[in-house]
């Protein structure tokens, strides 16, 4: 029976580009969406760009642009990296379109009809020379246990301690750097509290992993409490119906982002939204998500839908994270890899094919480890799969005309005991066992080498009477690899194509069931270029050695040499080194180091870096707030006894005096790259 499906992928952020850690969740929907393809069935795949928000608003604000133009050139790129990797949305779309606009307030609307939204004021920070308030992650300050200095409002990154931003010693704006106030305002919940029965019930229907379902226990012991669902003006986002200044917090409207893709989609394909949300739909509904984000997909989103009258999911899958050779993407170590980086070494297939090895249908992180990456595209998808055709290819165009046999013959049986694997092999799809998938279909591929290996078809080429074993076995070797082809298909869309016009066959997962025989293939043409080491070994970038003397950040504040002709580095080399533009938001001096001043630096995209510089001897802090400088913002974090040093700021000295910290022309903004 045609089954109708609509699969999600959580909506990625608009305000920083894709990474790896992305495409595991990407890649995981994509397979299953291209299976259900495959089987027949009618699958429709939708994400957006998740537009909102405050970290959107302040790094539109420090590039010097809109919010709308921010996420236009975010849309693009991201779109332009999901392309490129294969994934075949039916609909990239954007919460901030009419859709969603239109669809988050009327959900909000059915939720406050129904009872489900209180009013009530609460405290919070404010900035009050930015004038606005202040989430947790902008505020910074001097841990309470620890004492580390810069850290953010809600846990420290040194001691691990979590707490509240009232706790932080010395708190500062991470927008202003002015020291925030206490102040109050009517925010809007949502009384998740309402639904406890229902998601009780709804938890253990069996739409859950069992894992999630074991956590979701956890936090409803700990008790449901309302939703603060409303931020305060300035605030890039949806306006709440009714309440002037007050507009939705991104969460509340990316959740209905789905919705609003499927309206769009729904609107240009003539179909009926209804059929897939309202509460009658009979098609199956999935969202693939990261286990960082299951509260919101497990708890608010299933209380959302059914507090509105729509229906709900039929099941939500969580992943692990992905960590690279062990350990956790870090920006420091160069092992944060961006979809672009991967993209300018390598094909995007052999991550989709390692991705699929790695995944299965539990909440496990998977690792990406370089080494096991290469050798399993090469040996796997080269070695095994693709040298298959082109082995068999040859005696094909050399002694038959291009032509295959016209049966099997006594190899029938052969290739029969190929397709009893076939349903085994979907049904491991359907269940996100994609690990399994790929040994299973690696373990054919093994069967059809040795079955090439026993025949030895090299030495019947050389006796002409062995003409009709040599078409057999070529025959059965082509049909063996369109057997690996159409159950790889769902991964690997790329050669998936190009391996079956050089077959001139359909992708048809039944038609398997009848060989190809009698039938003209085309010359073989190189399916996939194996990949080399140095292509894989420039994905991880080391991190950036200290620069030239001249810079200024501890541990090392010595003066400039004398100039003489300077060693000369590539191009490449140079262009290793992130400088930015930063503004000292706080200058302070740093008890027991006299030469030293920690700065505090705002660096654009609303991050700020701590850093240790030399430049004491030539300056007040108190001068040097609000002052724009050039740093190297991609140096590795050092630590010293001071506390981390997160960069370098540059500044000039010799035998006439310094250190002179350098500073951009009038009109440069934090975060800028200076090149
Ligand atoms: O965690 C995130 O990256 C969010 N942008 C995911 C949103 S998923 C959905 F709710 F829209
Ligand atoms: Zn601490």
């Amino acid at each position: 029976m045609k089954r109708h499906i609509l699969v999600t992928s959580a909506l990625p952020y608009a305000n920083g580009p894709l990474h790896l850690g992305h495409l595991v969740e990407y890649t995981q929907t994509d397979i299953w969406a291209r299976y259900q393809r495959l089987r027949g069935h009618d699958c429709v795949y939708f994400c957006a760009d998740d537009a909102h928000g405050t970290p959107i608003m302040l790094r539109a604000q420090s590039e010097g642009i809109t919010p709308e133009a921010l996420i236009g050139r975010m849309h693009g790129e991201h779109l332009r990296d999901f392309t490129a990797f294969g994934i075949g949305f039916d609909l990239y779309h954007s919460t901030h379109s009419p859709e969603n606009f239109a669809i988050s307030q009327d959900l909000y609307r059915a939720l406050r009809a129904n009872e489900h939204i209180t009013v009530r004021e609460i405290e919070q920070a404010y900035d009050p020379v930015a004038e606005m308030f202040l989430p947790d992650r902008f505020i910074r300050g001097t841990c309470p246990r620890c004492k580390a200095v810069d850290q953010y409002g809600d846990n420290c990154e040194v001691c691990g301690a979590t707490y509240s931003p009232t706790d932080l010693i010395e708190p500062r704006s991470a927008v202003s750097g002015a020291t925030p106030v206490r102040r109050s305002s009517e925010h809007y919940f949502f009384q998740l509290g309402d639904f406890s029965a229902f998601l009780q019930q709804w938890i253990h229907s069996g739409t859950l992993q069992e894992e999630m379902a074991n956590k979701l226990d956890e936090w409803f012991a700990a008790g449901l409490s309302d939703w603060d669902i409303s931020r305060d003006a300035p605030y890039f986002g949806i306006p709440i119906p009714d309440a002037p200044g007050k507009f939705f917090y991104v969460w509340l409207d990316a959740l209905p982002g789905y919705m609003a893709a499927t309206q769009h989609w729904c609107r240009a394909h003539g179909r009926d939204f209804d059929a897939f949300w309202g509460k009658d739909s009979n098609a199956e509904l999935y969202h693939f998500i990261g286990k960082d984000i299951i509260y919101f997909h497990a708890l608010f989103w299933p209380a959302m839908l059914e507090g509105s009258g729509h229906r709900l999911p039929t099941g939500v899958f969580a992943h692990g994270h992905l960590t690279v050779n062990g350990a956790k993407m870090s920006k420091s170590r160069g092992t944060s890899i961006t979809a672009r980086q991967y993209l300018e070494h390598l094909n995007p297939e052999f991550l989709r094919y390692y991705i699929a090895t790695k995944l299965n249908s539990h909440v496990e992180d998977i690792d990406l480890n370089l080494e096991d990456f290469l050798l399993k595209g090469n040996g796997d998808l080269v070695g095994k799969v693709v040298n298959l055709a082109s082995r068999a290819a040859g005696f094909i165009h050399r002694y038959f005309d291009g032509r295959l046999a016209s049966n099997l013959g006594a190899d029938a049986a052969f290739y029969d005991t190929l397709l009893a694997q076939q349903e085994a092999i979907g049904a491991a799809y359907e269940g996100r066992e994609y690990g399994r998938a790929m040994r299973d279909i690696m373990a054919l591929a093994d069967q059809i080498n040795a079955y090439v290996d026993q025949n030895v078809p090299w030495l019947l080429a050389k006796d002409p009477e062995q003409r009709a074993a040599l078409h057999r076995v070529a025959t059965v070797t082509l049909n063996g690899f369109r057997v690996l082809i159409t159950l790889l298909s769902p991964v690997l869309p790329e050669l998936t194509q190009k391996a079956l016009t050089f077959l001139r066959s359909p992708l048809n997962w039944d038609g398997l069931q009848q060989p190809l025989t009698d039938h003209v293939i085309e010359p073989y043409t190189h399916l996939l270029q194996r990949m080399e080491k140095p292509q894989v070994d420039a994905l991880i970038q080391t991190p950036t050695p200290a620069p030239a003397p001249a810079a200024a950040a501890a541990p090392a504040p010595s003066p400039a040499p004398a100039v003489d002709t300077p060693a000369t580095i590539s191009i490449d080399d140079f262009s290793k080194v992130e400088l930015r533009i930063a503004r000292i938001v706080a200058a302070e001096g740093v008890e027991g180091a006299d030469k030293l001043l920690h700065l505090t630096l705002d660096i654009g995209e609303a991050a700020t870096r701590s850093v240790f510089a030399g430049i004491k001897s030539a300056y007040d802090p108190a001068t040097l707030v609000g002052r724009l400088t050039v740093m190297v913002a991609n140096l590795a974090p050092r630590k010293m006894r001071f506390g981390l040093s997160e960069g370098m700021v540059l500044a000039a000295s010799g035998p006439e005096g310094g250190p002179f910290l350098l500073s951009p022309d009038s009109g440069a903004q934090p975060g800028m790259r200076v090149k």
